[in-house]
């Protein structure tokens, strides 16, 4: 498999999961079962991604705007969260990767806001990627809330850190399933030089060899970062 260039880590690669509920519908079944086997694309791409050379996976699980589904449909997406972290928690840490959750934790039921904390202490150490799960989560209010803290001196670097949060870092590629093209209010500052990546494969449907085949387009791109080509680097922030 393909690993990421020198040059390129760290590669932070994040993944608006779009479509779950079209594919459940497309096999005659419900959404939310659309959602379940959406949980089977994210655990086989999250093995994947290390041998690809992703540090930082960071996936969109529940906006703060998907409250506006049907009640049964968010209480089965607060379950699978649980039941991940239930199945695959343990083994996460003992590979090395550190989780992290992004979003609001004030409106998770009690047992599961204190399931994601321990996870977070137990795989503070893990070196081999992160995996940031955004649930509860809005980038608008993100940037707002690291507005209010930093106030009006505030430099680019201070905003940086506090909106990126734990194990954050300026997003290299976004890829989006589903064939919509858009960022849903999903790490809007941290995409600001990211190459997009979308595809019309609904999440469910999403493979590993889909994850190599951006990975692959992702390093072919010329990224310039605003300079021209020769001199193009990433820049700190002002
Ligand atoms: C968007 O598809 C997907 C979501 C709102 C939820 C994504 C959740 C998962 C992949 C599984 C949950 C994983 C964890 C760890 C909690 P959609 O329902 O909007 O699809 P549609 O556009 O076809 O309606």
């Amino acid at each position: 498999m393909q690993r990421a260039r020198e040059d390129r880590v760290p590669f932070h690669v994040a993944i608006i999961m779009d479509g779950n509920g079209r594919w459940g519908l497309g096999q005659s079944l419900t959404r939310s079962d659309g959602h379940r086997a959406g949980v089977e694309a994210l655990r086989r791409t999250v093995e994947a991604a290390p041998g690809l050379g992703v540090t930082t996976l960071t996936v969109f699980a529940f906006s703060c705007d998907n409250w506006r589904r049907p009640a049964a449909e968010v209480a089965t997406l607060m379950e699978l969260l649980a039941a991940y972290l239930a199945r695959d928690g343990q083994r996460l840490v003992a590979e090395g990767v550190r989780l992290v959750m992004l979003g609001r934790r004030d409106r998770l039921p009690a047992g599961l806001a204190a399931e994601v904390a321990a996870f977070e202490a137990m795989s503070a150490e893990g070196g081999r990627m992160t995996l940031r799960i955004a649930f509860d989560y809005s980038s608008r209010a993100a940037i707002a809330a690291a507005a209010r803290a930093l106030g009006p001196d505030a430099t680019l670097e201070e905003l940086d850190r506090l909106i990126a949060g734990p194990g954050g870092s300026p997003v290299d590629l976004l890829i989006r399933t589903g064939a919509e093209k858009r960022l849903s209010d999903f790490l809007l500052w941290e995409c600001a030089y990211a190459e997009l990546w979308f595809t019309e494969r609904l999440w469910p449907q999403f493979a590993p060899a889909d994850l190599e085949a951006a990975v692959g387009d992702f390093h072919l791109r010329e990224r310039r970062f605003g300079a021209i080509p020769a001199t193009a680097a990433p820049r700190a922030a002002a």
